[in-house]
């Protein structure tokens, strides 16, 4: 492979404008995209777009900067991949708290194994809606997963305990069908699902899910971005619901929330590599009784910041059947 950085001593530009591209493709929450990416000389600045805040469902922007701490970490990625090491200060200014961090892009790295091998993952991560085929058995790739999570300040924690996994899927469909049935939610989540044809970059599109609806063992239910698919009865067929983990933080301060970000962008991009995909049911961390109680009875006390379904979809060659992985590239 050609070293990507080499390009960097052609235009200084490049690295920034790969990095603001890269952090555009990060999952957020109804993909409202709720961050300014901007640059000024050598410095990339994240911000919050509150025009894009979710009132009802996201009232204190947790969702919000979480889905910006995952831009912020595919920027770190395209940076250190085209050579540039990103020096960041996190909330830089108490007195502008929408300015979440200010990147000085001035300095060189040498890219890593890993910054090669996340950074094509960027543009291939989708999430995934409905079972998997597999789940993750990979006691390395798992390990992988959670030293990603820990590295960034967060901790992926597995839920194995059948009844757990039921109870938790009871939760999410707890909070699925009160949700469904609340008239702001409703609307707000209507404002975000785009009709079909539609061009727009934001937004939920059809697309988005697979052609039917096929349930998973435990019933994980979808959120109802207006398709009205009522979770259906057990009925599956060498699918699976896939490997459960919820993803914690310590504190619940906004820090805390950018850092699940990252954490959770960067598992994300270490199971891409690995051909593993990755569902999401946020409902009942959006309803804070339900969110304590996950916090309190499924965590040690640790906040929840995101509710993960983990597996294979079909049968896809790791990395591209290349000799590198993140189980053997270090960091
Ligand atoms: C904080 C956060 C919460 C999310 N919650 C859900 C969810 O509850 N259900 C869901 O299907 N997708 C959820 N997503 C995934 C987004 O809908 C997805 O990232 C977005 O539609 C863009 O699609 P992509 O990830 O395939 O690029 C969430 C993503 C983030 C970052």
């Amino acid at each position: 492979m050609v070293p990507i950085h080499d390009n960097r001593s052609k235009t200084d530009e490049a690295p920034v404008r790969a990095a603001l591209r890269a952090g555009e493709r990060a999952p957020s929450v109804c993909n409202t995209r709720p961050w300014a990416l901007t640059h000024s000389g050598s410095r990339i600045a994240v911000s919050v777009d509150v025009d894009r805040r979710l009132e009802v469902s996201d009232p204190k922007a947790r969702e919000l900067v979480i889905s910006c701490g995952a831009a912020l970490y595919n920027i770190r990625t395209a940076l250190r991949a085209h050579g540039v090491l990103p020096k960041i200060n996190i909330l830089p200014d108490p007195e502008r708290p929408g300015l979440l961090a200010e990147i000085d892009t001035t300095h060189s790295v040498e890219p890593s194994n890993l910054d090669l091998l996340l950074y094509p993952s960027i543009g291939k991560r989708r999430t995934h809606r409905g079972p998997f085929t597999a789940d993750v058995d990979d006691v390395r790739l798992v390990r992988a997963l959670s030293t990603a999570a820990a590295t960034e300040g967060a901790a992926l924690r597995l839920i194995t305990d059948k009844g757990l996994v039921q109870s938790l899927a009871g939760l999410v469909a707890a909070a699925e069908h009160v949700q469904r049935h609340e008239r702001s939610h409703a609307e707000e989540l209507a404002r975000w699902v785009r009709s079909p044809g539609s061009r727009r970059p934001d937004g939920i599109h059809a697309e988005d899910f697979p052609p039917e609806e096929r349930v998973t063992d435990a019933e994980f239910p979808e959120r109802d971005y207006g398709q009205n698919r009522i979770p259906g009865m057990l009925d599956v067929h060498g699918e699976v619901t896939g490997t459960i983990a919820l993803l914690t933080t310590v504190a619940d301060t906004r820090s805390s929330h950018l850092a699940a970000g990252q954490a959770l962008q960067r598992l994300l991009l270490t199971a891409t590599a690995e051909g593993v995909s990755a569902a999401f049911h946020t409902q009942p961390l959006e309803e804070p009784l339900l969110r304590a109680f996950i916090t309190e009875r499924l965590c040690e006390g640790a906040h929840a910041q995101m509710i993960l379904r983990l597996g294979r979809e079909h049968q896809r060659t790791p990395n591209g059947g290349g000799p590198i992985s993140p189980l053997t590239a270090g960091s």
